[in-house]
């Protein structure tokens, strides 16, 4: 279990400390096409729970997220509610449900605009990343609450990466144009946080197509800043990947003594 190094978002305080309440926004649109055919991505079953249900308790694991709000496929936000109804949540956390869109972008956007006054911490966190340990999310908080505008949890890579010219057809030979030094190179996972003014900015000027919330506020001309990420806070994107989910979750219920 988790040290709990937050305080718990209560009406009173720590002493020194202004109550800063955090609510999650959880993009949960997606098809997941590169999963293969079936059900959503963020619906697909793990260990015999959906997705997100992992997702949201992520989130809801830490004491100082107060709301979720789940960004449910656009014909999808009823059958989507009445899944999360069933599942046991923490008590003290509230869930809202609203309706995505086309894009990540998008979804993310109408999260933004369903969230009530009072939080001024926001987190942004993929449906498809359902194991992310609680240690991670409370460290992006407490990042964000130390004064930072956003904040990423980015591990090293272990492979190194080419830039290349991409093939007009998929699969043909790609010339290499550039090697980055791995070694100032970090791979980015969620939930990313924010202080909640600056992401609302972010998303009202930035209208390119971006695959992170975080980049949006660096060209805002903002310092985003990295804390360490987690292995267990990979994407499930591809079918392996649910593989690999499927194993971590056995390793957590073997270590929880199940
Ligand atoms: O497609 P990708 O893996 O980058 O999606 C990341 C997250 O964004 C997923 O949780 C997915 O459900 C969500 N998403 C969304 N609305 C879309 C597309 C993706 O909420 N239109």
């Amino acid at each position: 279990m988790s040290d709990d190094p937050l305080p718990p978002s209560s009406p009173t305080p720590a002493p020194g400390r202004p109550t800063v309440r955090t609510a999650a926004v959880i993009p949960a649109a997606g098809r997941g096409v590169r999963l293969g055919p079936g059900a959503p991505k963020a619906l697909r079953a793990l260990g015999g729970t959906p997705m997100l249900v992992h997702a949201v308790r992520a989130m809801a694991d830490s004491r100082a997220v107060s709301l979720v709000v789940v960004v449910a496929p656009p014909d999808g936000a009823g059958e989507v509610k009445s899944l999360l109804d069933t599942h046991a949540l923490p008590e003290r956390t509230d869930v809202l449900v609203v309706p995505g869109g086309e894009s990540r972008q998008q979804s993310v956007k109408l999260g933004l605009d369903a969230l009530p006054e009072g939080y001024d911490i926001v987190l942004v966190h993929d449906a498809a990343r359902p194991l992310v340990p609680v240690d991670t999310v409370d460290a992006v908080i407490e990042a964000v609450r130390d004064g930072a505008p956003a904040v990423v949890p980015a591990l090293p890579l272990a492979d190194t990466v080419k830039q290349v010219e991409p093939a007009a057809t998929p699969g043909e030979p790609e010339p290499v144009v550039a090697t980055p030094d791995r070694s100032r190179l970090r791979a980015v996972q969620t939930p990313q946080g924010f202080d909640r003014a600056t992401l609302v900015r972010a998303h009202e000027t930035v209208t390119d197509d971006v695959t992170d919330d975080a980049s949006m506020v660096e060209q805002l001309g903002l310092t985003v800043v990295t804390v360490p990420g987690h292995e267990e806070a990979f994407k499930v994107t591809r079918p392996l990947d649910l593989v690999l989910a499927e194993a971590v979750l056995a390793r957590r219920r073997l270590n929880d003594g199940f």
